[in-house]
């Protein structure tokens, strides 16, 4: 587990935040608008700090949150959508805690001169503990870009680099935490939608380990039982797409069901990920219970397997009961965060399996707790 704590301030529609008690599998759960994407965008602006290219996108991770929901946009042009009621005057704050680290990042709206080519737009706070083994004068509020640069947001000015030996107590402090948010998995349905990505980034990475025979397995279990290989072919001259092999046909990934091509696209970055966190925005979506079930089991042993931290959100019910369940058959810990924004505040409650489960008894939708 890497995260056991995050705070937000400022960030689309939080204005303040909170999440305490991060487990291995989180699932946060909530109605339209309470946040929830929000929470998942910050962890992924933050790993921008530690490696900005998504490698999964071939773009920078800056560009892609102010461009993810609709296309439109970039950071350079557009990125006051991000701050919270557009107030750029203030900073967005992601704050992060591990179980024995503090990582305080913020996001200055106007910077003086950066090179975006080879900065992010995210710095984070040097660390009091690290301020303390120095004879140097330090400012006290100083944070760090990417690039190692010193920043001094009260004045707006940068302070010089950090010293080779301030450098190696730094990359020592937080080298865990780095590493897992530099190789941070971000997939959502702007990912899913987009074959493409999955062919040419993922494929020969998956075949060269032979991991496609796992994703066959899948989708024979869960959705094509006489599936036989996954195999990538001309559909016609100069396009190339996945193809499904079944036993008197081939189908083209683009004309595959819903809920199996998003299977594919939801596991496949997954089985290479390691050591990190998964971040997977309503992966429910067109899925059937059945589905659901193997989906889940799937990328739970993967989460087992590989050393992987996984925060989602939802907005099924369905989905929470099915997942719990299967964390407990797996020895996995699990918790359901239950999220609410109130002028601009998140609330959150902690979902107990048992709260769940008597809930749904009780025919309850604890989506809709409120209207009790
Ligand atoms: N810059 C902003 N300022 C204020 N509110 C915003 C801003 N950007 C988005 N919102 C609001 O934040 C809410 C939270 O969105 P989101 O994280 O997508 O919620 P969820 O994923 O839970 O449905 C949305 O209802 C949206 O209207
Ligand atoms: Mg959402």
């Amino acid at each position: 587990m890497f995260i056991s704590s995050i705070q937000i301030e400022n960030l689309r529609g939080i204005k303040k935040g909170e999440i305490k008690g991060l487990d291995k599998v989180n699932i946060l759960l909530g109605p339209n608008g309470a946040g929830k994407s929000t929470i998942l965008e910050a962890i992924y602006l933050i790993s921008a700090w530690a490696r900005r290219i998504d490698d999964l996108r071939g773009v920078n991770k800056e560009n892609y949150v102010v461009s993810r929901r609709t296309g439109r946009g970039n950071w350079s042009t557009a990125r006051k959508i991000l701050w919270h009621n557009m107030d750029t005057e203030k900073e967005i704050r992601i704050c992060i805690t591990t179980n024995d680290r503090l990582l305080d990042f913020i996001i200055p709206y106007y910077l003086p001169f950066v090179d975006f080519k080879s900065q992010s737009a995210v710095f984070i706070r040097m660390p009091k503990e690290i301020l303390k083994k120095t004879s140097s004068n330090w400012l006290p509020r100083v944070y760090i870009a990417s690039t190692l640069s010193i920043y001094d947001p009260t004045l707006k000015m940068y302070k010089g680099s950090l010293s080779e030996e301030l450098r190696l107590l730094f990359n020592k402090f937080y080298n865990n935490i780095i590493k897992a948010l530099e190789k941070t998995i971000f997939i959502d349905s702007m990912f899913l939608r987009n074959p493409k990505l999955l062919e040419e980034r993922l494929w020969s990475k998956l075949l060269a380990k032979r991991l496609d025979k796992e994703i066959i397995r899948m989708i024979r279990e869960g959705y094509e039982p006489h599936a036989e290989d996954l195999t990538y072919a001309p559909l016609y001259p100069n396009m190339y797409t996945l193809f499904l092999k079944l036993p008197h046909t081939s189908i083209s990934i683009d004309v595959l069901g819903d809920g199996a091509r998003n299977a594919i696209g939801l596991t496949a970055p997954l089985l290479l990920a390691k050591d990190t966190i998964v971040l997977l925005e309503d992966p429910e979506i067109h899925q059937h219970p059945g589905g659901i079930g193997v989906l889940m089991r799937f990328i739970l042993n993967m989460v087992k397997k590989n050393n992987i931290q996984l925060i989602m959100s939802t907005q099924s019910i369905e989905y929470v009961r099915i997942t719990l369940r299967l964390c407990k058959d797996l020895s996995i810990s699990a918790k359901t965060f239950y999220i609410e924004r109130e002028n601009g505040e998140l609330h959150v409650r902690m979902l107990k399996e048992l709260d769940v489960d008597t809930l749904m008894k009780l025919g309850i939708d604890p989506r809709f707790l409120g209207a009790f």
